[in-house]
């Protein structure tokens, strides 16, 4: 199986063969461009020349292996296609925040943000797809005339790989133009926004085959013309079933470019207060719910790249900057790190967030900052593990998944500053093994995506923090909380 995940740091290939082992992984990078404050956008033309890239090196190494792909990626980000299947302009991104009057818009249209959660099960956020389409019919009319059709990241590396127009529930109900207890589009939100429903592809399940390589495909990647390629899904929902989360009960922590707290529900149930999504998994009659920090890894790297110039290009500039920050006590001697850095999305659902250090005194090293930042992203993740209880979900354990998940350090930071037991898996990587086990379904080597998880799936043993390293971070979090309201960007202030 391949399994290739279009994220927003790179994209990556993993070939799993049938006892679900990892025989082949490949990373090729890709940059992200912020052409204002708040703005994210990628060439989808660089998602399919580091696909290819990726998949060249799977095949060079598993040659003649691969007998069906599963794709992933990046939720919401706005691929606009002309008639000719030409990409219009550069992506808008899930973590892109340039539409807030695209979202009150769309309010307006459908009569107010509970009849667009009692159609779509989620609020207008400027994050997700809908708005994005709007935007670009204010702002750029003449690529908004050419649009012929809406996708999504991983469905656009579908359509290169097959020439066949699809997406599946899972990514599709990040659009707000679907409803996820129907499984199918909402005619009415469409029709309320004045858009023609052929813009918006087919869609099929997660694990049905819904193209085949073409011969175009197969002479750039090396892969064979016909292999199959599955629906798919959505990163956060191919995360989750990686690390085996498919049951309600369950709560998986990913620390990636972004952060989310993603809990399996056996009904598509909408948060009151919509601080949180809802949101088909990959699984048939299953869905979740999900609160989404925007940057999490993202407000990492960014700064490490900025504060720690002298690590630049080690291979183990991430441990070694951990490594400084576990030199210093829980709390960071008072320094408070905010990861609102894009905005935040849960529990603020504010563009105008924005990020921060606060508490600096002379006596704080960079090792303060560190460990602040690692701190704050947590908290953030804390935040959502609270939405997420407050709805019912009350969870015995955290699964972990995502790059942060891999550091021992963060793992029992995860577990002190949740208070909750966290597990790690055998899989670390991440969604494109939930798509490889995707992939697998297709063509019948499992029954269904739990014969899956449980032929392939194991955890590691639960890690606990003692009652008093958890009590550490009460204080800590409490200055987190009441940082948000003074780090908001307001105009002339
Ligand atoms: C989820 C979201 C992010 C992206 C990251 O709603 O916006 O987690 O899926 O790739």
């Amino acid at each position: 199986m391949l399994g290739l995940d279009i994220g927003t740091s790179a994209v990556k290939a993993i070939a799993v063969d049938s006892a679900g082992q990892v025989s082949a992984a490949v990373s090729v990078p890709l940059s992200l461009d912020t052409p204002e404050p708040g703005w994210a956008e990628q060439q989808p033309d660089d998602w399919w020349q580091a696909s290819v890239a990726a998949i060249r090196q799977i095949v060079e190494r598993r040659p003649g292996a691969i007998e069906a792909i599963g794709v992933t990626g990046q939720m919401h980000s706005s691929v606009f296609l002309d008639r000719s299947g030409l990409v219009i302009r550069p992506a808008l991104l899930w973590c892109d925040g340039r539409t807030r009057s695209e979202c009150l818009e769309i309010e307006q249209r459908i009569g107010g943000e509970d009849r667009l959660a009692s159609l779509t099960g989620n609020p207008a956020l400027e994050g997700f797809t809908l708005p994005k389409v709007l935007w670009l019919r204010h702002h750029e009319p003449a690529a908004f005339h050419r649009l012929a059709t809406i996708l999504l990241p991983k469905d656009f590396v579908r359509y290169r790989l097959t020439g066949d127009l699809a997406t599946e529930p899972s990514d599709a109900s990040g659009t707000l133009m679907f409803d996820p207890a129907a499984g199918q589009w909402s005619a009415e939100v469409c029709a309320a926004l004045g858009l023609a429903p052929s813009l918006l592809p087919n869609i099929g399940r997660s694990a049905d085959i819904l193209g085949r390589v073409s011969s175009a495909a197969a002479s750039v990647t090396g892969l064979r013309a016909g292999t199959p390629v599955v629906g798919g899904g959505a990163d956060n929902a191919c995360g989750a079933l990686g690390v085996g989360a498919i049951r309600p009960g369950q709560v998986v922590a990913s620390w990636g470019t972004s952060g989310t707290i993603l809990a399996p529900t056996s009904a598509p149930v909408v948060d009151p207060n919509l601080r949180v999504h809802t949101f088909c998994h990959v699984i048939p009659e299953t869905w979740y719910l999900m609160g989404v920090v925007l940057s999490a890894g993202a407000a990492w790297s960014w700064y490490r790249d900025r504060f720690a110039p002298d690590l630049a290009g080690l291979a183990d500039s991430d441990a070694r900057l951990t490594a400084e920050a576990a030199t210093v006590p829980a709390g960071a001697l008072g320094v408070t790190f905010l990861p609102y850095l894009q905005g935040e999305r849960t529990p603020h659902r504010d563009t105008a967030a924005r990020g921060g250090f606060f508490g600096l005194t002379l006596a704080h090293s960079r090792a303060h900052l560190s460990r602040a930042v690692l701190e704050g992203i947590a908290f953030a993740l804390k935040d959502s593990l609270e939405l997420i209880r407050e709805l019912g979900g009350s969870p015995a354990e955290v699964l972990l998944t995502g790059g942060g998940a891999k550091s021992p350090f963060i793992r029992q930071l995860e577990a002190a500053i949740f208070g909750l037991p966290v597990r790690a898996t055998n899989r670390e990587e991440g969604p494109a093994y939930g798509a490889a086990l995707l992939a697998a379904v297709g063509i019948g080597w499992y029954p269904d995506c739990a014969g899956a998880v449980s032929a392939s799936v194991t955890h590691q043993p639960a890690l606990t923090a003692a009652p008093e390293e958890c009590r550490g971070y009460l204080d800590p979090y409490r200055r987190f909380r009441a940082g948000y309201q003074r780090s908001r960007w307001t105009p002339n202030a």
